[in-house]
């Protein structure tokens, strides 16, 4: 007898909660805790900053991330299915925002990666120990100016993202994190413990918790946010597509709470690792977005034992690149294969390539392409990575939150989080935060960056 209704095409579950969490966390754990937060705090003086941050990730981040989890679990589709069988209608766009937020940041985050992989693979050869202490602030100039090896090293980087989404959900996925997530924290641990014990960690822990609110304007303010939503994975169905994946007995409340906290326990680890030997070598806090590509290397090979240092750490930076980076493949790949058919190894094939080729003018945004201006006085990777930090996430975490708070029903929201009995005593709270103060926060931002105030 045939079956009355044609077969849902399969899609992946985790295969435990631990790697449901592990994969989230690893999704949000990125370039943006590690490379970004430490010189965004850097620059915007320290202490307040990091406080205020806090309070963006309690009342904007993990209300919109649960929001996430619960519009995709609800629905198990990727974000244009979501959106398309949750209301439809002019709401599909926000699902498109989210497939194309992923295609575009993947392309200038890869080079980035990219960039990480090379001093890793440096730095594995002893590249950062004393004898060669008189080249190593030249590296960096030296790798920004070579199209063939940041082209390379792209690659190189793109082509294991390939690798790991290809083996899909619980094979791919789930495992490729549960792997590196573990290690990725022991490397941090210690090097964060490294960090507090030597002679500047006192002056970095000041720096980074004792809070000077003179320091905090609304810049700093608009900046906070705008990266909690970031390091959050936050804003284009990243978290919806991880919680399509999730079973009915996931306690989704509990996985938004925790991804949350490792996400910033990350960043603050980061901090902590990072300051201390800044600091104790006298280099500028404030260094700006080279601080972990130009000033740590030269701290690097000024300290004792400062190679193994140099491997620990870039090892860490490749790990949370590619975690991040195999959410962002997963959001398009996903529309792929749920809305257009596509089997897993076409969609990741093919569109992986698509996104490697969006990335090659980033690639060649510092050399070949420097004079080619796109936004303003920005080459091509810094206006890409504007249009989507600035514009493509906050729109589409302003719409995600209206959309939570507004257009599903209590109904479905509620019965969707108490699935398998779980009691959230926090309900009114989550409901009250994502209907009426995340979107106002967010929207204030974003209308801060287009310049209507
Ligand atoms: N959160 C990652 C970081 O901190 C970046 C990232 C991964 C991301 N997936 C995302 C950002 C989805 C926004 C949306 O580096």
């Amino acid at each position: 007898m045939s079956p009355p209704h044609k077969p849902k095409q399969k899609r992946g579950l985790w295969s435990s909660r631990f790697g449901f969490i592990m994969a989230s966390a690893g999704s949000a754990v990125g370039l943006g805790n590690i490379w970004k937060f430490p010189y965004v705090t850097g620059m915007h003086g320290g202490g307040a900053f990091v406080l205020f941050y806090l309070f963006c990730i309690f009342v904007v981040g993990i209300p919109l991330m649960l929001g996430e989890m619960v519009i995709g679990r609800h629905t198990h589709r990727n974000p244009v299915g979501a959106f398309n069988s949750l209301r439809g209608g002019p709401w599909t766009a926000v699902g498109w925002l989210g497939v194309i937020s992923g295609f575009v940041i993947l392309s200038y985050y890869s080079v980035v990666a990219g960039w990480a992989v090379n001093y890793l693979w440096l730095a594995l050869q002893g590249t950062f120990s004393s004898q060669h202490a008189s080249k190593v602030p030249e590296l960096f100039a030296g790798l920004l100016s070579s199209d063939l090896g940041q082209l390379f090293w792209q690659s190189v980087f793109m082509a294991s993202v390939i690798g790991i989404v290809l083996g899909g959900v619980s094979k791919g996925l789930e495992r490729a994190n549960k792997v590196m997530m573990p290690i990725l924290f022991l490397i941090l641990v210690f090097l964060a413990g490294y960090g507090v014990l030597s002679p500047g960690g006192p002056t970095a822990l000041r720096f980074l918790f004792y809070p000077e609110w003179s320091k905090l304007d609304a810049q700093s303010m608009l900046e906070a946010l705008g990266h909690a939503l970031f390091s959050l994975s936050l804003g284009m169905g990243a978290m919806l597509t991880y919680g399509s994946y999730a079973d009915e007995k996931t306690n989704l409340p509990t996985a938004a709470f925790t991804v949350s906290f490792m996400d910033t326990c990350v960043a603050l680890l980061a901090g902590i690792a990072i300051f201390p030997i800044v600091f104790t070598y006298g280099m500028q806090p404030a260094g700006g977005p080279g601080l972990v590509f130009k000033t740590l290397p030269i701290v690097f090979s000024r300290m004792p034992a400062g190679s193994m240092f140099a491997v620990l750490f870039f090892l860490l930076l490749v790990f949370a690149a590619l975690t991040s980076a195999i959410s962002l493949l997963e959001v398009v790949v996903s529309y792929y294969c749920d809305e257009q058919k596509w089997s897993r190894n076409k969609a990741t094939l093919v569109i992986g390539f698509l996104i490697f080729l969006l990335g090659v003018p980033s690639a060649l945004s510092n050399n070949l392409l420097k004079d080619f201006h796109v936004i303003g006085d920005r080459n091509f990777l810094d206006s890409i990575d504007f249009l989507a930090s600035n514009y493509l996430l906050p729109l589409g975490g302003l719409l995600i939150t209206v959309f939570t708070g507004w257009v599903i029903t209590t109904r479905v929201a509620k019965s969707e989080i108490e699935k398998g009995a779980v009691r959230f005593h926090f309900y009114p709270v989550w409901h009250f935060l994502i209907k009426y103060v995340s979107p106002v926060l967010v929207a204030i931002v974003f209308l801060h960056t287009i310049g209507l105030f």
